[in-house]
């Protein structure tokens, strides 16, 4: 039997793949969620010969992407995406969230940007009314400015920790950095700023702030309905 929670993601993760229409290049996010968006995508691929072109947003969602038989395609061959689907962390009222639990934050953030579109996927656990009171906000970071960055995150109030593996090694992303996961005691009250000022120091490659870069929000419940939410209506 599907625990609860993974019902709601599937619920979500589906719907969010009927959004997706013939001809389209498509950012592929990463994530629990996002599986139940690939399983869907694949299905319709193969009965609908819907034909879309994805690019994934780490070495994980390719695996499992070329294994149900989406094709793939790179920013060497297309510029932009028609739109992307993508898992968070957390989202606020206004649409903005942590994303980057799942590691892939630099290149979620680089689809992200490239796509004219994105369409989140969430169980209804993400919605926050300000974001960093549950989760912590990863940074990915240069494992050579680790140091530096800690003490420049500290004068920003937070409390850095590194990400580890449970064996005891320090967690690496596909990109070959570290991520420090970062408390913010009383949230973040502004997510732009503090991404602006996250974005000027030195040796921080991206942070898990995704401010303004979610369109559509498809929220799934533990019954299997799915709420979908658009910005700005
Ligand atoms: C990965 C992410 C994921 O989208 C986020 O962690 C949500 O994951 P899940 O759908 O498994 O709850 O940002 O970097």
């Amino acid at each position: 039997m599907i625990p609860r929670v993974s019902q709601a993601k599937r619920a979500a993760g589906r719907r969010a793949a009927e959004y997706v229409i013939d001809g389209m290049n498509v950012g592929l996010g990463t994530g629990s969620t996002i599986f139940y968006t690939l399983e869907r995508l694949a299905e319709r691929v193969e009965k609908e010969h819907l034909s879309i072109r994805g690019i994934p947003t780490s070495e994980d969602t390719e695996r499992k992407a070329l294994d149900m038989g989406i094709p793939l395609t790179s920013f060497a061959e297309v510029d932009s995406l028609d739109l992307t689907i993508d898992g968070a962390d957390e989202i606020d009222p206004s649409f903005h969230m942590i994303k980057g639990g799942g590691g892939a934050l630099l290149r979620e953030k680089i689809v992200a940007a490239a796509s004219q579109r994105e369409v989140i996927v969430v169980d209804r656990s993400k919605l926050v009314d300000r974001l960093g009171l549950k989760f912590l906000l990863p940074i990915e970071i240069v494992p050579f400015a680790r140091h530096n960055v800690t003490r420049w995150l500290e004068h920003l109030e937070a409390q850095p920790s590194l990400r580890m593996h449970a064996e005891g090694e320090t967690y690496l992303t596909d990109n070959g950095n570290e991520i420090l996961d970062c408390a913010f005691p009383g949230g973040i009250a502004d997510p732009a700023e503090l991404e602006r000022r996250l974005a000027g120091i030195p040796g921080i490659v991206e942070n898990g702030l995704f401010v303004d870069l979610c369109h559509v929000l498809v929220i799934g419940d533990e019954s299997g309905e799915v709420e979908v939410r658009e910005k700005g209506r």
